[in-house]
């Protein structure tokens, strides 16, 4: 049966040192897992994603800088908390320690109150962080479960954000930068959830009225992702993915370099997903037909024409479609 014990991994070197603080740690009911060397450490948390690491900083192999690193350039890691333990009192080791991603440091000889405060107190975030990413986590799968009920849009928002994503890579983003442009994509229609099926699935043109609440969804969405502090650098792009570079979209008619980065991005990749799939409408466009509609379409004010032209030679490139 899978414990509900918090999970704290001590990576050290000194075996001494692992056994105090793993008998400190155990006498509070936390559950204890050790390594003695970075590699064994590194690889254990990735694989199995602890709640908590404490972490020597000399070590053979990996050292604890590099540990830190790796696992805070990690999405599946990066919210782990670690506590740096060292006997480096040097203000620029904690400088560099911060600098690899660090949460907290505690200093050799260990104080036994000193660590448990210190363990606590970041458990106790850890806690509140998961609890954050589990919303994340229904609102992600209610966005494909808004998909599911519709044969035309299934797979759209994976397909849409890959394209954004490798878009974004394209143009030098960083790899975090790449991830949120992925999550907004995954999300852009979640607002559809508040338009009518009726409308949604109409194979004919749509009535002014009908346009209307098509057009609400990307409002719609960001008010439903609004709650989550954590989706709060995505909900722009989710709210503006039908805004056109010309000023002339929706909802607020932004123009330009005003639209943010990752909705005119995010814009193209939907818009070429939507040619090469088959709607209610009419049957998919092969991919040179909609990379040439892409191209007669640069002039015509409805994209960022910089971020057009980078698309087309990513898709020329590489099968990214
Ligand atoms: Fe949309």
């Amino acid at each position: 049966m899978p414990s509900n014990k918090q999970k704290i991994l001590v990576i050290d070197d000194n075996v001494t040192n692992v056994e105090l603080i793993d008998a400190y740690l155990s006498a509070a009911d936390y559950d204890v897992v050790t390594a003695y060397n970075g590699k064994i450490g590194l690889d254990f948390a990735l694989r199995e994603a602890p709640d908590l690491v404490l972490l020597d900083i000399m070590m053979p192999e990996l050292d604890g800088y590099q540990v830190c690193a790796q696992l805070k350039n990690n999405e599946k890691t990066q919210f782990i908390p670690i506590i740096i333990i060292t006997a480096l009192t040097d203000i620029e080791d904690k400088i560099k320690g911060l600098n690899a991603g660090a949460d907290d440091f505690l200093t050799k000889p260990l104080n036994k109150h000193e660590l448990m405060a210190r363990v606590r107190s970041l458990l106790r975030i850890k806690s509140l962080h998961d609890d954050l990413d589990s919303s994340e986590d229904i609102i992600l799968t209610l966005a494909l479960a808004l998909e599911a009920k519709d044969p035309y849009t299934k797979g759209h928002s994976e397909r849409v954000a890959r394209l954004a994503a490798n878009l974004a890579k394209a143009i030098g983003l960083t790899e975090r930068g790449q991830d949120r442009i992925h999550k907004a994509g995954v999300l852009h229609d979640i607002g559809k959830i508040g338009v009518s099926l009726k409308v949604l699935s109409k194979n004919s043109e749509l009535k002014p009225d009908e346009y209307i609440e098509v057009i609400a969804h990307p409002s719609i969405g960001a008010t439903i992702c609004q709650p989550l502090k954590s989706l709060s650098d995505i909900i722009p792009m989710i709210k503006h993915h039908h805004e056109r570079f010309d000023g002339d979209g929706k909802p607020d008619g932004l123009s330009g370099d005003s639209i943010p980065l990752g909705a005119r991005i995010i814009s193209i990749a939907d818009t070429y997903d939507a040619m090469t799939s088959t709607r209610p409408y009419r049957t998919a466009m092969k991919k040179e037909v909609a990379i040439n509609i892409l191209k007669q379409e640069i002039d015509n004010g409805q994209w960022d024409s910089e971020l057009v032209a980078k698309f087309i030679t990513m898709l020329s490139e590489n099968n990214a479609a």
